[in-house]
């Protein structure tokens, strides 16, 4: 059974950043997806291929208006992917902690509101757009780090404990909502290195391992399309192999 019926409806939340702009191109070259929406906060910055959607996830209202478009553009929905996140932002005066010293309330907050609270809310107000009995699939982009048994440099506390935070959301979502979309897989995905707005300053020259956003993203929609009810609330790296939560 493949992981979405013929003719789905895809939603990429995130398709102004690099990993999402990425997955709107490979999805977009595929037969099997007739239409696709990709949210940003700015509309001019979503890859024209896809139909944009404005969502800001700091401002209950946006979520609340991004859902009511995207219900009103579509029926149902038979691929999410949350491509949505935040590291770093110099504006805000926000980045990765090295000790305790260096956390601040303001950035941790605006962490767990971006990566782990917006893809539950955006679960909350989409939902309802998946099929029952079809396969579907809901994907949030997490990362390695966010992995507490796979942790053991510490560090990035927020960004650590967001995407933990948002791990257990994603698992949490797989047990609820898969009673009652019985073709659903939902999953966390981490897309490896990936040479993006939100990694530069964590990368050098000599970094290795690093892929470019397509490259990932074609790896990621190989994942995904594998994907069955029963791979619901696992974990999975962009090569196929699980990490532990
Ligand atoms: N790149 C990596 O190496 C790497 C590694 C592990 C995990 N990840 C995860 O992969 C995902 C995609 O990251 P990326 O590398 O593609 O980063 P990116 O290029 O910086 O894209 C981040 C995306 O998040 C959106 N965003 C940030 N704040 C937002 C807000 N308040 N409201 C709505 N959207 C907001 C951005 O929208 P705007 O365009 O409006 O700013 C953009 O679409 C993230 O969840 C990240 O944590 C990335």
């Amino acid at each position: 059974m493949a992981a979405w019926r013929e003719g789905a409806h895809a939603l990429v939340i995130g398709a102004s950043g690099g990993i999402g702009s990425a997955f709107c191109a490979a999805l977009a070259d595929r037969s099997d997806i007739d239409r696709i929406l990709g949210s940003g906060r700015d509309r001019s910055r979503v890859p024209e291929a896809v139909e944009s959607i404005v969502l800001d996830v700091t401002d209950p209202d946006s979520i609340a208006s991004a859902g009511q478009a995207i219900r009103a553009a579509t029926e149902r929905l038979d691929l999410v992917i949350c491509c949505i996140g935040v590291l770093h932002d110099a504006d805000e005066g926000i980045a990765p902690e090295k000790r305790l010293e260096d956390i601040d309330p303001a950035a941790m907050t605006r962490h767990f509101t971006i990566n782990a609270l917006a893809p539950l809310l955006l679960a909350r107000e989409l939902a309802a757009l998946l099929p029952r009995r079809d396969p579907c699939v809901w994907a949030n982009l997490s990362a390695r780090v966010g992995s507490i048994g796979d942790n053991r440099l510490g560090g990035w506390y927020a960004y650590r404990g967001s995407k933990a935070a948002q791990n257990m959301f994603t698992r949490n979502l797989a047990i609820e909502l898969g009673r009652r979309h019985r073709g659903l897989a939902c999953i966390a995905l981490h897309p490896g290195t990936v040479a993006t707005d939100l990694s530069a300053p964590f990368r050098s020259a000599a970094s290795e391992g690093v892929m470019t956003p397509d490259q990932a993203a074609g790896q990621m929609v190989k994942v995904i399309e594998a994907l069955k009810p029963t791979d619901s609330g696992k974990f999975f790296a962009w090569d196929g192999s699980e990490i532990p939560w």
